[in-house]
């Protein structure tokens, strides 16, 4: 017990203010020293810059020249909009966005190079600005496949469909890429959820449509999910049956209907036609 309440950090900041929200903090963030006296921070919601007084926001946000984040934006549809942010080329902005992140996320240890991420952030737009309601990270360059290293979506704006649109914006990348993703280990319970959810309703609408004829590689092919994840949740889901040593896919019509119905809304599209993006070189 001892050995564990020494690795158990506790929790410093309690609160931000973010844009309109005021938002309760999950989880220890190692800010830096200064910071750590502050029950609460106020964040500039557009640079992501952080501060411990009211008054000093107040100030910057007077100063502060940016209405949405910093680097490309590649996508658009409606009001809501996804920006490409390159971490080496907008340390500071990676920096903040990490420090704020870690406040939600239990068991990531950040501290790695901004440098070699890209950030994905995703933005409901007005004409005050472009309002981040979350963001994935992901590396330039993963040995493991990763497509997807750490997934956000802020408090006020969780279960709303926002998380799958997010996992789901992770595969169109991955597809443009011609690659098979998976999302970096381990998954928070509700990481896993997200994931379980997208990945079942994208299988089962597929399984349907080819009344179950259809392999493992094909359907990877077709989703960029990697394979292990799409046996996993099918096993889940008692669709597989192994045959002569063999995974086979066995999708018995009504069994996929009473999963498809329990597999509930299919949340928000993302639309690829409103994708303009070309794979990191
Ligand atoms: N209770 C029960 N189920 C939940 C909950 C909850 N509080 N939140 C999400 N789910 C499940 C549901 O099945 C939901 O689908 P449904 O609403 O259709 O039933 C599904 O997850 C996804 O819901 P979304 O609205 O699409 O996801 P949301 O915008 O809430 O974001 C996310 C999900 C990103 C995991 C969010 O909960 C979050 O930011 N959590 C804190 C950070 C975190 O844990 N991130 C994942 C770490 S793992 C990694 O980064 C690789
Ligand atoms: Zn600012």
């Amino acid at each position: 017990l001892r050995e564990h309440e020494e690795f158990t950090k506790v929790k410093n900041i309690a609160t931000i203010e973010l844009g309109r929200y005021e938002i309760e903090t999950w989880y220890f963030s190692p800010f830096p020293p200064e910071y750590n006296d502050s029950l609460k921070l106020y964040f500039c919601e557009f640079c992501l810059n952080f501060m411990k007084r009211k008054e000093q926001l107040q100030r910057h946000m007077r100063k502060c020249d940016l209405k949405h984040p910093p680097g490309d934006e590649i996508y658009r549809c409606g009001t809501l909009s996804m920006f490409e942010i390159d971490g080496k080329k907008n340390k500071v902005y990676g920096q903040n966005l990490c420090y704020l992140a870690k406040l939600f996320l239990d068991h990531k240890t950040l501290y790695y190079d901004v440098d070699l991420f890209l950030f994905y952030v995703l933005c409901e737009c007005d004409d005050r600005g472009c309002h981040m309601v979350g963001y994935f990270s992901k590396e330039k360059h993963s040995e493991e496949s990763y497509n997807l290293a750490c997934i956000l979506t802020l408090p006020p704006y969780q279960r709303k469909g926002y998380g799958k649109f997010l996992i789901a914006f992770s595969y169109e990348l991955s597809k443009k890429e011609g690659k098979v993703g998976t999302p970096e280990r381990p998954l928070s319970d509700l990481g896993m959820l997200s994931y379980r959810g997208y990945w079942t309703r994208v299988l089962l609408d597929i399984l349907k449509k080819h009344k179950g004829n259809i392999s493992i590689k094909e359907l990877s092919d077709m989703t960029a999910i990697k394979a292990d994840d799409i046996l996993n949740t099918l096993q889940s889901l008692e669709l597989i049956q192994y045959r002569k040593g063999q995974h086979v896919i066995c999708a018995d019509p009504k069994v996929l209907d009473r999963h498809l119905k329990a597999a509930g809304r299919g949340g928000l599209e993302v639309d690829v036609s409103k994708l303009i993006w070309t794979p990191y070189k």
